[in-house]
């Protein structure tokens, strides 16, 4: 995987297998401490402590159509191998928080890729979820959150709406994408 965003949007879909109804993600830049945090926080059916023991291990896996699950390890692997550290917190019936901390200036670490796409796709492709996005350098902090864009639209407009997606590409590059300015 080259992009975290792929990463980010691998762990995303976890919560929506999960049966999220409101997902966060935040990506947070320190440029003088040299630190980004990536995290996913979702209110889906969470794990029991055996299932996050094993979850981090590439074998560890409910799909059926096959047995191995690379999700979060390739996500854990993307901050290990860059000089950072990688966290999953779960509770069952409450949720779930995994979070993966780089050094931005390391060699290894993978670029934060089309992380506008990614929201993109994630917010159009299901309408039924919330989505509380937020991308800060410290200086600037920008925030998509679908509930407030649902009420500059109206209930009758769906997020999934062909001429909503202009206005939220629009609206993603300018608050969670140029934020960064290509840096991170
Ligand atoms: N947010 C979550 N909420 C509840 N369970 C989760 C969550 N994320 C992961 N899991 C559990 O951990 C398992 C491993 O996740 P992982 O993403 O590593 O692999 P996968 O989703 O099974 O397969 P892949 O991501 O390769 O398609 C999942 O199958 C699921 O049972
Ligand atoms: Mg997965």
């Amino acid at each position: 995987m080259r992009e975290l965003a792929l990463n980010i949007l691998d762990i995303a879909e976890n919560s929506l297998s999960a049966g999220a109804k409101r997902i966060e993600i935040s990506v947070a830049a320190d440029y003088a401490k040299d630190w980004l945090t990536i995290r996913i926080q979702d209110d889906g059916c969470g794990m029991d402590e055996e299932m996050l023991a094993r979850v981090s291990d590439p074998f560890t896996t409910t799909r059926t159509t096959r047995k191995v699950g690379m999700g979060i390890p390739l996500f854990k692997f993307s901050a290990e191998s860059a000089g950072g550290k990688f966290s999953i917190r779960s509770e069952k019936g409450k949720g779930t928080c995994t979070q993966a901390e780089y050094q931005i200036s390391h060699v290894d670490r993978m670029p934060l890729g089309d992380f506008g796409g990614v929201i993109l796709q994630l917010v159009t492709m299901n309408p039924g979820v919330e989505f509380y996005v937020q991308a800060t350098d410290g200086t600037n902090t920008g925030i998509l959150d679908t509930r407030e864009v649902r009420e500059i639209l109206g209930s009758e407009i769906s997020l999934s709406a062909a001429e909503v997606r202009m206005f939220l590409k629009e609206y993603i590059q300018e608050n969670l994408v140029d934020i960064f300015g290509g840096r991170i």
